[in-house]
């Protein structure tokens, strides 16, 4: 069953156009990578989904519209969101940080606290540290954990490998299949990272200036020889 589904999504700044007639689904307990270019839509697609732009069409969870919902509905409604500049609080602690999300999910802090820690044992390890003194990596983890701590079904996450050294990549992927192989969760990422993007992904979407101009599994995409040469490196 699609958890989530874009149906001829467009979204504006003002007059300008950002995305058009963007359709797609997400299968509940897949992982779906959307890669393109900066300036290709990606955050304004994830943004979108988070009720924060002026969109047409349509947005649907487990089958009911949300197009119109306010974010904080759609966070209660089982979205979470880390989103590409992280937007933590710089001069507080990495446990203030994560407590910040906890607002939609109260009765759940004790077990997403759990959870993140089991995930990043370094954020336990320093959750006394203010966000502004960590790097860049640890950083990405606040933000994935804060977005836990609204007790997602769906996470979206924006970028999660940019900036970051390929070791840190590499924990930063184990970390999303965990959510999707032990806790259950539905992960849709963006990447200019193509290639994390197709060793993690079962679906992968190509976004060009706001279109869909390819989508299928990473086996697919890779045998495009006009993708692999933009997008791949061969
Ligand atoms: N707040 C904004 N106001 C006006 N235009 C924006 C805004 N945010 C993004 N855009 C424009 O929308 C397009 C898509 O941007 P974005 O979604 O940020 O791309 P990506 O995340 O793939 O780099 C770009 O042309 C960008 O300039
Ligand atoms: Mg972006």
């Amino acid at each position: 069953m699609a958890l989530l589904e874009i149906d001829q999504l467009s979204a504006f700044y003002g007059k300008a156009q950002a995305l058009y007639d963007v359709s797609l689904q997400v299968e509940e307990g897949s992982i779906i990578g959307v890669i393109g270019a900066n300036g290709a839509g990606k955050s304004t697609l994830l943004d979108s989904v988070m009720g924060l732009t002026k969109t047409q069409g349509d947005i649907r969870l487990e089958s009911a519209s949300i197009s119109g919902c306010k974010p904080g509905e759609i966070v209660r409604r089982g979205v979470g969101y880390a989103p590409e500049r992280f937007n933590l609080f710089p001069y507080m602690s990495v446990r203030d940080n994560l407590l910040v999300g906890a607002y939609t999910a109260r009765d759940d802090i004790a077990r997403n606290l759990d959870m993140i820690h089991t995930l990043f044992p370094r954020l336990e390890e320093r959750e006394g540290q203010e966000t502004s003194t960590q790097s860049g990596g640890e950083r990405q983890m606040v933000s994935l954990g804060r977005a836990l701590m609204t007790s997602p079904r769906l996470l979206l996450v924006d970028e999660p490998t940019i900036g970051l050294a390929p070791k840190v990549c590499l924990e930063i992927a184990d970390v999303l299949r965990r959510l999707q192989a032990e806790f259950g969760l539905t992960v849709v990422i963006t990447e200019q990272n193509a290639n994390f993007a197709l060793t993690l992904a079962e679906q992968v979407h190509v976004l060009e200036t706001g279109r869909i101009v390819a989508s299928g599994t990473p086996a697919e995409l890779t045998d495009d020889p006009r993708l692999a040469e933009a997008y791949f490196g061969h």
